[in-house]
């Protein structure tokens, strides 16, 4: 082998290892993201802080958060990576001023009248992420057109198709997150399913009522994804 075939080797090989560790890095980025908004968002579906979200202990929430999200990620809260603490200064901001009643997209009237809801919660974060990161990195609670309330959160074709060909697939194994490299940057969702908790709401006649389409939610059955995109730095 001559020289410069060597040297063209060795260095796209080096290309293509430096690219696969970059890829696992984001994943991994991706992944604490989902499951800190993931456990965050489990804690407000709480019948008392959505009826009255004045009832929210900011520094119990910071500590349970943390808590769960340990234990899901199986590690310590890293309080040195820069959008993992960022996302929790989104949680803390949102908490915070839900505490103190200032929350947007509170219906006006009806079963959900001025409630906190997870949804709004999951929303309200993400906009305030967004800003943090200064649009850097992007997290969002969408789902499918049938279970979409809010057009704000509407899926863009790379969530649809996930959505629709991936996590609604009967054959999809639960849990299991997709991810991506996009023209946009790296991409990653996790589907989220009901629990007991959202069924309070989401289940039988009453969870017909909050869709466009009367669905009923069904233990287990997929009722959103958790998005997340981190843009390419250059
Ligand atoms: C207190 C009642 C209540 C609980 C508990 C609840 N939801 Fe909801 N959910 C709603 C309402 C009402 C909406 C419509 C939100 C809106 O107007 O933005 C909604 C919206 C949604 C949406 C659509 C989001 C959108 O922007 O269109 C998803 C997905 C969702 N809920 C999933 C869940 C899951 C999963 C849980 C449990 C982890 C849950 N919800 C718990 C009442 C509830």
């Amino acid at each position: 082998m001559n020289k410069t075939l060597l040297v063209r080797l060795v260095v796209t090989l080096i290309l293509i290892v430096t690219n696969t560790a970059a890829f696992a890095g984001q994943r991994d980025v991706a992944t604490d993201l989902t499951t800190l908004l993931r456990s965050a968002r489990a804690i407000t579906v709480n019948s008392n802080t959505i009826n009255d979200p004045s009832a929210f202990n900011i520094s119990n929430f910071v500590t349970e958060t943390k808590r769960k999200y340990e234990k899901s990620a199986g590690k310590k809260f890293d309080e040195s990576d820069v959008l993992l603490t960022q996302l929790m200064d989104a949680i803390t901001y949102v908490i915070k001023n839900a505490k103190e009643g200032q929350y947007v997209g509170k219906w006006k009237t009806g079963a959900y009248a001025n409630k906190f809801l997870p949804a709004r919660f999951a929303r309200l974060v993400g906009l305030r992420f967004e800003k943090l990161t200064n649009g850097k990195a992007i997290i969002r609670l969408t789902t499918s057109s049938q279970l979409l309330v809010n057009t704000e959160n509407k899926a863009d074709a790379w969530e649809t198709d996930v959505i629709e060909q991936k996590f609604r697939n009967p054959s999809w194994p639960k849990n299991k997150m997709h991810d991506n490299y996009t023209n946009d940057g790296f991409r990653l969702m996790l589907p989220e399913y009901y629990t007991a908790g959202c069924l309070s709401c989401h289940g039988g006649e009453q969870g017909k009522a909050i869709h466009a389409e009367p669905v009923e939610g069904q233990l287990g059955a997929f009722g959103g994804a958790i998005s997340v995109l981190l843009y390419d730095d250059d």
